[in-house]
């Protein structure tokens, strides 16, 4: 047995403490919380911290963790990372009683691995507070259930929690996770601090606390299709027509090189255009760096200004980031009559008081330092930045930009610091889902779909990428019109995809496709496992950014238009519905992209190991996890989701969707005037 497995199935130490752990400088550390709990509040999440561990320990470590708690605002509990590294290895490296058990475990190692983890030792794996999990001890016993885990047993995670493993069967999810779930009127941004910290709930992101989130390409993919559309937007409005080719010589200017924002460079240099993305902490600009997924790092805007000129006036495609304050940039741009043709911004805006955004005027550590210990001002100071923010946009907006919102709620959270935002009581700029994913994607069923090798070898991932491009040359043989457009995209993305060395830990793809994409392509792999031409099996997932999977107004469903995009009852059904189809572990989590309380979204996640039964739960499960959104947008009367619903009726005898009837616009506005 290696000392990885040993390790793993001795779970919490319970005859010795591991040795502290330094605080390692090097490492991107999540900022200090801010200071919420009541000094009974405090004592309660120091219990609820020792209860994890034997009471002879608990002298020692009632101490250390309080000191953590004051130093942190939270209770990590580093004494108890592991010593080993934490990476995907292939699955057959698990200590495990069943192969499924073995999948997740890659699948969180990955999450939690420190090139793809946005704050490694805090158990962040982006967005700022996207959590894993709550501290080391419930990695620890997690991955120890894991291991001892059979096919007739389900583990129950709550808030990164495992509360045990319970009795089921085979077909059952071997893991449900909730993240966050709250009673509604409990769930304001300071109760997530306050039952974060109490260590009893955690904001699980979307592919965070799913262990489906597989580093910045998970993004690329979405990020490049958005870049690529609100391009042809631009350029249709000027009447040139949307090629490639003259895409080259646009401007698009945003902001962050984070988890998920990372992906904008690299985006910008796939669709062609001179991309130009502010970041205010060097450490993560340097990451993507390095990384290769943006081409130049500038922290001088004299030098920057000049340098964007050139790489637009010699049509380069080139992704440069300003090292700084995207404030200051807007306002330079502003200053310098630079025409811009795209805009956005995706800070963390979900999360503006607690790290996800750093106000113009205080350098970064200046930031976080009023954030710990002044929040009232730094409140202010956010306020203020994001006003000075939307002045410098709109600016540039009436010379011609398009300014879109990239699901991080920059509208929402400018609006609330009473920026000028608004007009006829709606945002002012539309959101990247209203105008481009919504109508275009979502409602045809097109989203996020991934998979990962869990053999972790590179070959496996090309022979994915082979079967996959084969299916969507066929299925582009027969598509409607109407989805001609996105097909040939996808397959530009997947032909591409190894070229452009997108992997950042495990041997994972993404592919926007629709319900027979996402099937034909999953069933391949199967049949390739089961021929042995991939040497182990595959999970197949998806962002919780998606066609059905997240009920989210102010960004998934905000091309919905009927009332309901305040309801979750699509979330809700959707990860129901894929536990009892086949998914080897669900999960449901509140919050996620735009923040806590504002937004409910469930994934799943599915191993394939070349059976019958996995064949039989990729056509139930992938099926169900598509079209149940497209019904729900069909009966909000969006017409793309209607003729989607209606083609897969035709497919499908046995499914039998509630359709809208059409009310005419004049009619009903008669009605309520002469009734009221
Ligand atoms: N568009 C999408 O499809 C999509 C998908 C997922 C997430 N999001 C949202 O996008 C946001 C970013 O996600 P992420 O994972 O990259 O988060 P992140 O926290 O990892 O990255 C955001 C980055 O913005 C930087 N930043 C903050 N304030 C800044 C400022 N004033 N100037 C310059 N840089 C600043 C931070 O230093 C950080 O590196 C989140 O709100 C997330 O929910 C959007």
């Amino acid at each position: 047995m290696t000392d990885f497995q040993k390790e793993i199935l001795e779970g919490i130490p319970q005859d010795r403490l591991p040795e502290a752990k330094p605080y390692e400088a090097k490492i991107n550390h999540a900022p200090k919380r801010k200071d919420i709990l009541s000094q009974e509040q405090k004592a309660l999440a120091l219990k609820n911290a020792l209860r994890y561990f034997p009471a002879k320990f608990h002298e020692a470590l009632a101490p250390e963790f309080a000191k953590e708690l004051k130093d942190y605002g939270r209770i990590y509990m580093y004494r108890f990372r592991p010593s080993y590294e934490i990476y995907a290895r292939p699955i057959d490296q698990y200590p495990c009683k069943c192969r499924q058990a073995a999948a997740i475990m890659a699948m969180i190692q990955n999450n939690l691995d420190p090139r793809v983890a946005q704050h490694p030792h805090e158990l962040i794996i982006y967005g700022g507070n996207g959590a894993i999990f709550q501290n080391w001890a419930q990695y620890r016993l997690t991955m120890k259930y894991l291991a001892e885990m059979t096919q007739e047993q389900t583990l129950a995670m709550y808030s990164g929690h495992p509360m045990g493993l319970f009795p089921s069967r085979k077909d059952a999810p071997r893991v449900v996770v909730t993240n966050g779930m709250v009673i509604p009127n409990y769930s304001s941004k300071d109760d997530y601090e306050r039952f974060n910290a109490m260590g009893v709930s955690q904001y699980g992101q979307m592919t965070a606390g799913s262990y489906m989130y597989i580093g910045p390409q998970g993004i690329v993919h979405g990020t490049t299709i958005t870049v690529m559309n609100a391009a042809r937007k631009q350029l249709k409005a000027r009447g040139i027509e949307g090629s490639r080719e003259n895409m080259k010589g646009l401007l698009f200017v945003s902001a962050g090189l984070g988890g998920m924002s990372g992906a904008q460079p690299k985006a910008g240099n796939i669709a062609g255009v001179v991309s130009v993305i502010a970041e205010i902490n060097p450490l993560a600009a340097r990451k993507r760096y390095e990384q290769g997924w943006v081409d130049e790092l500038h922290d001088n805007l004299d030098e920057l200004v000049p340098r964007i000129r050139k790489a637009v006036s010699d049509k380069e495609i080139v992704s440069l980031s300003y090292v700084g304050n995207v404030v200051d940039l807007w306002e330079r741009l502003v200053k310098e009559d630079i025409h811009v043709d795209l805009g956005s911004d995706q800070t963390s805006l979900h999360n503006p008081l607690a790290g996800g955004y750093y106000p113009v005027g205080l350098s970064f550590e200046e930031g976080k330092r009023m954030m710990a210990e002044e929040p009232e001002k730094f409140k202010e100071a956010v306020e203020a930045s994001l006003r000075r923010q939307v002045a410098a946009i709109n600016t540039l907006a009436e010379k011609g930009m398009y300014f879109f919102d990239y699901g991080n709620a920059f509208l929402l959270e400018a609006s609330r610091a009473g920026a000028d935002i608004m007009e006829g009581g709606h945002f002012r700029y539309p959101s990247y889902v209203q105008d481009i994913m919504g109508p275009l994607y979502f409602d045809y069923g097109f989203g996020p779909f991934r998979w990962v090798c869990m053999s972790e070898d590179p070959k496996d991932l090309a022979k994915t990428d082979e079967i996959a491009a084969a299916v969507l040359h066929e299925e582009a043989r027969t598509a409607p019109e109407e989805i001609r457009g996105q097909m040939h995209d996808n397959i530009h993305w997947i032909e591409e995809a190894a070229k452009n060395k997108l992997v950042v830990g495990s041997q994972a793809r993404i592919l926007y496709a629709d319900c027979e994409g996402r099937t034909k392509i999953a069933l391949g792999f199967n049949e390739a496992i089961r021929r042995g031409e991939i040497s182990a099996p595959i999970v197949l997932g998806r962002d919780h950014h998606d066609v059905s999977g997240t009920d989210s107004p102010f960004r998934e469903t905000s091309n919905i238009y009927d009332g309901s995009q305040f309801t979750a009852d699509m979330a809700v059904q959707n990860v129901i519905g894929d536990a009892f189809r086949g998914a080897t572990w669900v999960s449901i989590h509140n919050g996620g992209g735009v923040g806590w309380g504002e937004v409910v979204n469930g994934g799943f996640g599915m191993v394939i190991d070349g059976s019958e039964d996995s064949a039989r739960h990729i056509r139930e499960m992938l099926f169900w996890d598509v079209n149940n959104g497209i019904a729900r947008r069909s009966w909000a009367r969006n017409e793309g989701a209607g003729s989607a619903i209606r083609r897969e009726m035709e497919r499908t005898p046995e499914l039998k969707v509630t359709l809208p009837e059409i009310a005419g616009e004049d009619l009903v506005n008669k009605a309520i005037k002469e009734i009221f």
